[in-house]
């Protein structure tokens, strides 16, 4: 015998007077009168239950029933009385005349209030398959499930197949330090589990499979932040035959098809493009929120000459930039908030903020009001009012130091601008930014990094400078980019081991430790490697901005906290000696955990 005939959220007045049989969650019970009231709760929703005094033994039963209790009723659908409907609900005209009732399990009180908002996200984690009970999080599930099936609808109609690649594996490089994995077969070594299937997609392509695609599990021991978790899930493609353009082209369809059918929200078509020069020059970032109509312009010629370090310094090293941002209205902005945002850009590294409020352009330097008026000469100033486009009751900031700083700090404070002052759009503003530079050099440590991964290949019309000016070199990369977050990355492959072996030299790779760590993927380079192209997105940051959650943790079932555990398994764990013997590892703990012991 089925146990249900219906779903509590589906009960309608399409059902009047018929018997129906529900099961689910007392989300809540009222005594009203001699008469209880029961929310009852299933995962499509509540519908409202009435037990009559007028069948004692069921109502005394239905007395004992508390939140959470998971009960089975039968009864007879009605008109709720006039002025009781909630039209907020589907069920909302109707109610359940209980006339059987049977508890199917007690619960405890719970921890927590399931509908309060207040609730320590530390309790909620520990508590996870609760707090999973609240309709919002229960949609955020639905969501990527829709999302992840429409997905694989569309790249199974575009002939893609989807491949598991091992997690047991060795490193692969994406920028992250590795989660490793004893052996007990080979003592002393370790599989690392992978920062994304990059290079075993790359071999598949070796392989003929052409178009490949998983929606897989990465790993990355980083600093968390909210839109980064240590175990995260990509949608990973690769293709054979397919340049940028064909790439990007067939992507963005995919993403157009995906926001429109899950959330109802077009995204335009073709997706504007940005070279990641162009996108630092305007927002100082390389995943510029478009939402936000902040813009930074250059200064720095208007200021070579004057005699104030702060802006001439910058304005005449090569590595330097002196940048203005207009911020409409904010005449207004009063001393207390002007240091709190040099307080916010100084975690960038700026060393100040300097600023003009303009009061009234007409009467020249008169109008003006900056501690640094002093400083700049008439035309510099004309120029800056003239490049920013300033009006009356506006205020420029002004950043200048290395590029690096200037762009990190302002393009931060545009952000907290657009949300401080109420500035930001509604909707959803995609981007592709291209053209990236190969490497970024790392001042601290004196070498080159890969600004996506190794195995990128370099712009054409750069190959020249590979050796000789690395810096200059554009990349065949790019980014998928939404409200500021980067969503997907990707990239043209390298397909000869000829250039991987010298841009794996250019990160100071030597041929031996290539041959060690990437042996396999040279050797497959040499037979028979076609051209390939492809990209990854984040899946959790997707549903992150489709649900509009603040936290990618809020889009995962079972999320890792801000220290990278898991609280309600309380993973990591300590493992006994006998297993650890098996390893071949002995475990020396750092001094100030042996203290605490
Ligand atoms: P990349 O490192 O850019 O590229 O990763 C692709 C996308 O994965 C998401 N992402 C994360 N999401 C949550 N938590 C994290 N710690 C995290 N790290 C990355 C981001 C990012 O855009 N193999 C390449 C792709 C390729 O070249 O095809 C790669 O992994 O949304
Ligand atoms: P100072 O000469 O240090 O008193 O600075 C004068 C003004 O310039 C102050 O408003 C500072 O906040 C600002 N300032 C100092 N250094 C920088 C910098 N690197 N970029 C932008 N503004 C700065």
């Amino acid at each position: 015998m089925t146990m249900r005939t219906h779903t509590c959220g589906h009960v309608d007045h399409q059902l009047l007077d018929q018997h129906v049989t529900l099961v689910g969650w007392v989300n809540r019970r009222r005594d009203h009168g001699g008469v209880i009231f029961v929310d009852l709760r299933d995962r499509e929703g509540l519908v409202q239950v009435v037990f009559d005094p007028d069948d004692p033994a069921m109502f005394a039963q239905a007395e004992t029933l508390r939140n959470e209790f998971v009960i089975q009723v039968s009864g007879r659908v009605r008109r709720r009385p006039d002025g009781t409907e909630n039209p907020n609900i589907v069920s909302g005209q109707v109610e359940v005349f209980a006339l059987e009732l049977t508890i199917l399990n007690r619960a405890e009180p719970l921890p927590f209030q399931l509908d309060d908002d207040r609730t320590h996200e530390e309790h909620r984690l520990r508590y996870r398959y609760l707090d999973l009970r609240r309709p919002e999080m229960l949609a955020r599930l639905r969501l990527r499930h829709k999302v992840t099936a429409i997905m694989r609808r569309f790249l199974d109609e575009h002939e893609f197949i989807d491949v598991e690649t091992p997690v047991l594996t060795r490193a692969t490089p994406e920028g992250a330090r590795d989660y490793l994995v004893p052996s007990r077969t080979h003592p002393g070594e370790f599989f690392a589990l992978p920062q994304s299937p990059q290079l075993f997609k790359q071999l598949l392509m070796v392989s003929g499979l052409e178009r490949y695609y998983q929606i897989v599990k990465c790993f990355r021991d980083e600093d968390l932040r909210a839109d980064r978790q240590p175990e995260f899930t990509q949608l990973d493609i690769e293709t054979s035959f397919m340049d940028e353009d064909e790439v990007m082209a067939l992507i963005e369809k995919m993403m157009r098809q995906l926001f429109i059918e899950s959330i109802g929200e077009p995204l335009p078509d073709p997706l504007p493009r940005l070279t990641w020069a162009e996108a630092m020059r305007r927002f100082g970032s390389d995943k510029p929120d478009l939402r936000i109509p902040l813009e930074l312009v250059d200064v720095a010629d208007l200021l070579v000459d004057v005699d104030f370090k702060v802006f001439s310094g910058p304005a005449n090293d090569p590595r330097g930039r002196v940048a203005a941002m207009r911020v409409p209205g904010g005449g207004k902005m009063p001393r207390k908030q002007i240091d709190d945002y040099t307080k916010y850009v100084s975690i960038f590294g700026a060393k100040g903020l300097a600023y003009i409020k303009v009061n009234e352009l007409a009467k020249g330097r008169e109008g003006l009001q900056s501690p640094i008026l002093k400083f700049l000469t008439d035309e510099a100033i004309d120029g800056i009012i003239e490049r920013t486009g300033v009006e009356d009751g506006d205020l420029i900031f002004f950043g200048a130091d290395k590029a690096k700083i200037v762009n990190e700090s302002l393009g931060n404070l545009r952000v907290r601008l657009g949300h401080d002052l109420d500035m930001v759009e509604h909707g959803y503003r995609a981007l592709w930014v291209v053209d990236f530079p190969m490497f970024e050099y790392d001042e601290a440590d004196g070498r080159h990094y890969a600004l996506h991964h190794p195995f990128t290949a370099p712009h054409p019309d750069d190959l020249d400078k590979l050796d000789t000016d690395p810096e200059q070199v554009r990349s065949r990369a790019y980014d998928f980019v939404l409200n500021g977050y980067e969503l997907g990355g990707g990239s043209v492959r390298i397909h000869d081991s000829a250039t991987q072996t010298r841009v794996f030299k250019q990160l100071g790779i030597d041929e031996q430790e290539a041959q060690e760590k990437f042996g396999f993927l040279l050797d497959a380079l040499k037979y028979g490697a076609p051209p390939m192209a492809g990209i990854a997105f984040g899946l959790d940051r997707i549903i992150m901005l489709m649900s509009g959650a603040a936290s990618i943790r809020d889009v995962i079932a079972f999320p890792k906290t801000q220290s990278a555990g898991c609280l309600l398994t309380d993973a990591p764990g300590e493992v006994d000696a006998a297993a650890l013997r098996e390893l071949s590892i002995r475990v020396r703990k750092p001094p100030a955990e042996q203290a605490k012991q």
